[in-house]
């Protein structure tokens, strides 16, 4: 299968490398053979038509910041003129989400769908901002859109919902699906004010490059946007979340929570209304997790509520992410 890749920080390091050590078993259990044709990062391009050399791809970004120095005459091919000129048939997408215009992102997964490639995209914001319009342009080319990774990292909260469920009528959702600002709360309650919490969380590399993605609630208002649509067909964009982040959230707070064994949590809702907002949680209910861990819990007509837990974030776990929708993929190409 050829690909061509759209970004190459840690996910998309994380997924080459996930290839190259998972080519014997991809191939003898899934009949998956990646072959990258092509790969965009900000600085430059790799391309080659019969496949690239994921060691000798990963290895040149460590060295020089990016996949320009592949070969000796440097590539300067965007993206978008990649996508236009290389011979593909699936674009994993995984350049920074944006949510002012979800550039470059959107017209990479436009391009490559309208040139009949399959799309799977990690970027959120593309989703958050066109998720109806994108779905429709996928139907329209007969091509597949797939995004496990958008939410819950490698937790397959997506496929939970969509296919566990199938059948169900999920009548409402809530959960946490930001990592950081769950981490930040969490160190809150240790009695760090915000501000410590904040650095904490910085330093240990778990904020966004812009942390207001993170701490103004629009990352899990991006993820609520990707779960209404997918999962209960709403046709819902960015601004149609109500969304308020963490910054005012304060040790009082969190202390006058405790006190009904509660915990301050910025939980993502579902219930007639779409809202992103802290709100105080049970220390008994499963949905309170602690540290960068994400959990939602799905409530359905018939068989209740049930929660899930997992890392939310991360290079290997995202990754995972991708390899399985390139496998569903696969899977259907293998049908025709
Ligand atoms: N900033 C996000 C988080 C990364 O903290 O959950 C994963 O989308």
């Amino acid at each position: 299968m050829r690909i061509i890749l759209c970004g190459f920080g840690v996910v998309g390091q994380s997924l080459v490398k996930l290839f190259d050590s998972r080519s014997d078993d991809l191939y003898s259990k899934y009949g998956l053979k990646p072959r990258v044709v092509g790969v965009f990062d900000s600085k430059g391009s790799a391309v080659n038509s019969s496949g690239l050399n994921l060691s000798k791809l990963v290895d040149t970004k460590k060295k020089f910041g990016t996949v320009k120095n592949y070969s000796k005459n440097q590539n300067s091919m965007s993206g978008i003129e990649m996508l236009k000129n290389i011979e593909a048939d699936v674009l994993i997408e995984t350049t920074a989400s944006n949510y002012k215009d979800a550039e470059p992102g959107m017209t990479h997964i436009i391009t490559a769908m309208k040139k009949g490639m399959h799309v799977i995209s990690v970027n959120k914001g593309p989703l958050a901002l066109a998720f109806p319009s994108l779905m429709e342009l996928a139907t329209y080319n007969q091509v597949m859109l797939k995004f496990s990774g958008t939410v819950g990292g490698g937790t397959p909260i997506l496929d939970y919902a969509k296919n566990s469920l199938k059948g169900e009528r999920i009548t409402s959702f809530s959960g946490i699906l930001n990592g950081t600002t769950n981490y930040i709360l969490s160190n809150m309650s240790t009695g760090l004010s915000f501000e410590s919490a904040l650095k904490d969380a910085q330093e240990k590399g778990y904020v966004e490059a812009d942390e207001s993605l993170d701490l103004d609630g629009l990352d899990a208002a991006a993820k609520l946007v990707i779960l209404a649509n997918w999962i209960m067909g709403m046709k819902v964009t960015l601004p149609d979340i109500d969304c308020t982040g963490i910054r005012k959230v304060t040790t009082e707070d969190i202390k006058k929570a405790e006190k009904s064994n509660c915990s301050v949590k910025l939980i993502a809702s579902c219930n007639k209304k779409l809202v992103v907002s802290p709100k105080e949680v049970s220390n008994d209910d499963p949905l309170c997790v602690n540290g960068t861990l994400n959990a939602i819990a799905f409530t359905s007509e018939h068989s209740g509520t049930q929660t899930i837990i997992g890392r939310g974030a991360g290079g290997t776990e995202t990754a995972s992410s991708i390899l399985r929708d390139l496998l569903d993929i696969r899977q259907e190409i293998g049908k025709d």
